[in-house]
């Protein structure tokens, strides 16, 4: 057995330009700021001009700042795992774009879907293949454009008011003895999948012949569903059990992790979950305000964010955790 280990070596991340506040979703639906902040803490989100933004375009810029960072070309990649709920196009997904734009010449890559735990079940896959010896270096992407997928509407306001466009990205190292960057130390995953339709895009389905039909697009059966008070009851008991599940493997006191960084879909649920594991609040960072839910993004913008604010150091200790549909769950300790 070698001591070959997996580091992140870089992190990057993209955000569009337009930003959506929540006097501007007022116009669009009957909302208001004073609700949105009240129920989630998000001010404002980031939104594609549509037709001029791509996901790939997001997914591009956010692994070229990984990669600068990591003092990478394209060309040093093996592999590409890209996570999303938002794919590009139905198949082949978004990761076959940014394959192309990136240009990568004919290493694989592929799209993961795990929702909002889309990075964390990305960032174990990258472990286990560059651990294992199967590749060397492996760029992990989140990405999501969610604006041109949601009922901007009083109709679809609960969901709408929530989540926002963005992508982030880190490249993910072997090492054999000598520490590269920063050590994944443990990731725990789970899912539950009798909780599928609790949070879920029905149509276009295909159990169902033609996949669509113009009654179920004016029903708006293609926007998301979701029972936000069953998918909040689960999310504050099961990210608080993955954190320590994942402390405990690797034989880490709660008290001594440094920062933790939450899943971003609503600010209530990160305050709940630091309040009933006694986490002190400086020590969570957040960025919900700014961009909204980003699902598989939110993760990989935080570690990019993070880093370039100061507030994660070299040799300390990061905890990541997360909840989304499927039901998943899950939770990651670095040493940066
Ligand atoms: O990222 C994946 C994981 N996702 C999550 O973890 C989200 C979990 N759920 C939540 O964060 C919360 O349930 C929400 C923020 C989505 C909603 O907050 P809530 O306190 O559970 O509100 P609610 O759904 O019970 O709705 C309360 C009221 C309803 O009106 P009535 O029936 O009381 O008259 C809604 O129709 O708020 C109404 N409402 C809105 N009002 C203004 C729903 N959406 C809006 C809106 N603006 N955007």
């Amino acid at each position: 057995m070698t001591d070959r280990r997996a580091h992140i070596t870089g992190t990057g991340m993209y955000v569009p330009e337009r930003v959506v506040t929540n006097e501007d979703l007022t116009k669009l639906m009957d909302t208001s700021d004073e609700w949105i902040q009240q129920r989630s803490g998000i001010r404002e989100r980031r939104h594609v001009e549509p037709g001029e933004e791509t996901p790939a375009d997001l997914a591009l810029h956010a692994s070229r700042r990984a990669l600068e960072d990591a003092g990478l070309g394209p060309g040093d990649i093996d592999c590409i795992v890209l996570a999303t709920l938002s794919a590009q196009a139905d198949f082949p997904g978004t990761s076959f774009f940014l394959h192309e734009r990136l240009g990568v010449g004919d290493i694989p890559c592929m799209d993961l879907r795990a929702q909002c735990c889309g990075f964390l079940y990305s960032l174990q896959m990258a472990d286990s293949l560059v651990r294992t010896g199967v590749y060397g270096r492996v760029l992990v992407v989140g990405c999501e454009v969610h604006s041109t997928g949601i009922e901007l509407a009083t109709r679809g306001r609960d969901v709408a008011v929530l989540f926002g466009d963005g992508a982030g990205a880190v490249v993910v190292e072997a090492s054999d003895g000598a520490p590269k960057g920063s050590e994944i130390l443990e990731i725990r995953l789970h899912a539950e999948g009798r909780h599928a339709k609790k949070l879920w895009v029905e149509y276009p389905n295909s159990c169902f012949p033609g996949r669509l039909t113009h009654e179920l697009l004016d029903a708006g059966a293609i926007y998301p569903k979701m029972e936000g008070r069953f998918v909040f009851k689960h999310a504050v008991t099961r990210m608080p059990e993955v954190l320590l599940e994942t402390l405990n493997a690797a034989s880490v006191k709660l008290e001594d992790v440094d920062l933790f960084l939450f899943h971003q879909a609503n600010l209530r649920i990160n305050e709940f979950v630091a309040k009933s594991l006694e986490i002190p609040p400086e020590k969570v960072f957040n960025n919900i305000e700014r961009y909204g839910n980003c699902s598989a993004a939110s993760i990989p913008m935080l570690l990019a964010e993070a880093t370039r604010q100061g507030r994660l150091a070299k040799g300390q200790l990061v905890a990541m955790t997360a909840f989304g549909s499927g039901f998943t769950w899950a939770s990651g300790l670095v040493r940066w």
